[in-house]
């Protein structure tokens, strides 16, 4: 099914009659238009931050200008104009294996006031973003959350997950390879684009990565009007012995603890390394850095590599984190996107109750890693899975075989053996960004 360009559909009507019903209204907002600023402020408090200044309007409507946003809007409250919630969203693209991608119907800024919680507003919005999704032909849907225990429940799970890497630097002597690059400081204002030129070249290769943006950019390179470290933001390129720049670290520098100059905090705002020189000569530099004690990153590998690249391993501590939670629409659409590792024959009934993926569905894979699947009568079925429990399946970031603990999988320990062998990722997936 073709994909249809969400911006210009109006907001669903399902979701309008469903909250009209409460006296909200539910209704777009343009990123050009009066309304916009309210939005913003919306958001903002909804993410207990504080009141967009003029500057920042302006930074954030040029980001938010590609998006679909939607406010709902209680005319009888003291501003009626400012919306009681919020969502956004955007056609982006999903890596699902690596030189492969999948349109991707991503989601952000989903909040509602504290005034009005636990009414349904949210549970509104968000069905109200799958039938959009879904009626414009996407096979995936997905978000990044601030809390684990909201999107379960309309079938998002996570599908790729991070580490929060903290490195003690004294214990943590490098005996990893020496990169034969070099490394230069790079100016400020460069970063948005070196940073979106390495990152563009990485996220096709690892599954569960998406597209930055220019705001992404610039907030990581401390240019957003809002940024109070903005000052403090470094940043070295690594480029190789044929001069391509493959690696960007961005970073600030904080005084620890105490009297001790040599204790510094190096915090890593970016570190992206197109290669494994790269990668070494970028991490090489942050934890050698004088007069650094600690070296913080976010967003990192499940296993980050640096691990096997210091004396002592046990110095780098990796805080595991879910991600990157994925909704599937279209089983056929979202299990035919990726290449697998290896031939299948299976047949899956989803269990979906808001409808979208249900179904029984024959999903073979031929030698190639190639899949076909068709929707299959109920004579026969292998493996029973929730929608929520494909999701995390689709990238090859968790298996089968231990999801069926949950009892979010079931079937015969050899088809979901089976599974798991087709479905095992190239690498590991990883999202490396917040959307
Ligand atoms: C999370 C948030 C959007 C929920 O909005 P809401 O309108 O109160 O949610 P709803 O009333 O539609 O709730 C729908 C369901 O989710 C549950 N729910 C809502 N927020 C929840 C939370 N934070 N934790 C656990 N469950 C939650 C409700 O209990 C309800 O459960 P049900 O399915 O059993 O009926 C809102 O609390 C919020 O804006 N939080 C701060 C910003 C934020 O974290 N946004 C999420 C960004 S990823």
């Amino acid at each position: 099914m073709a994909i249809i360009d969400t911006l210009s559909l109006p907001a669903d009507a399902e979701s309008a009659a469903i909250l009209s019903a409460s006296g909200l209204d539910y209704e777009r907002v343009d990123a050009d238009g009066e309304g916009f600023v309210a939005f913003l402020r919306s958001v903002s408090r909804g993410f207990l931050g504080e009141e967009p200044s003029a500057d920042e309007v302006e930074s954030a409507r040029r980001a938010l200008r590609s998006r679909r946003l939607i406010g709902v809007f209680d005319r009888a409250g003291v501003e009626p104009d400012a919306p009681v919630a919020t969502v956004d969203s955007w056609p982006s693209e999903l890596t699902v294996s690596p030189g492969r991608v999948a349109p991707l119907y991503a989601i952000s800024a989903v909040t509602v006031a504290p005034t009005h919680r636990r009414r349904g507003i949210a549970r509104a919005m968000l069905t109200g973003e799958l039938r959009t999704a879904a009626a414009a032909g996407y096979a995936i849907a997905g978000l990044t959350v601030t809390e684990a225990t909201i999107y379960g429940r309309w079938g998002f799970s996570p599908a790729a997950w991070a580490s929060d890497v903290v490195v003690d630097t004294r214990r943590a002597h490098w005996i990893g390879p020496v990169a034969p690059g070099r490394l230069d400081f790079v100016p400020r204002e460069s970063l948005p684009e070196r940073v979106s030129a390495v990152h563009e070249r990485i996220r096709t290769q690892r599954p569960g990565s998406v597209p930055g943006w220019e705001g992404r950019w610039r907030g990581v390179a401390g240019l957003t009007p809002d940024e109070k470290d903005g000052r403090k933001v470094r940043a070295v390129a690594y480029r190789d012995l044929d001069g391509v720049e493959r690696g960007i670290l961005v970073y600030t520098l904080d005084e620890g603890s105490g009297d001790d100059y040599t204790s510094h905090r190096l915090d890593i705002r970016a570190l992206f390394a197109d290669g494994d020189e790269a990668s070494a000569a970028l991490w090489r530099f942050a934890i050698e850095h004088d007069l650094v004690a600690r070296v913080k990153a976010t967003l990192q590998p499940t296993v980050p590599p640096v691990q096997w690249m210091v004396s002592d391993r046990r110095a780098v501590t990796a805080t595991l984190t879910d991600h990157h939670w994925l909704r599937v629409l279209d089983v056929a659409g979202a299990l035919t996107s990726r290449r697998y590792a290896a031939p299948l024959d299976v047949v899956l009934r989803v269990d979906d109750p808001l409808g979208f993926a249900a179904g029984t569905w024959a999903v073979r894979v031929d030698d190639s890693g190639e899949a076909t699947v068709e929707a299959a009568d109920e004579g026969r079925v292998d493996v029973e899975v929730t929608v929520a429990a494909l999701g995390s399946l689709l990238l090859g970031g968790v298996r089968a075989t231990e999801l069926a603990a949950s009892g979010a999988v079931s079937g015969a320990h050899d088809d979901l053996a089976a599974l798991d062998t087709a479905f095992a990722a190239a690498a590991t997936p990883l999202l490396d960004i917040w959307y």
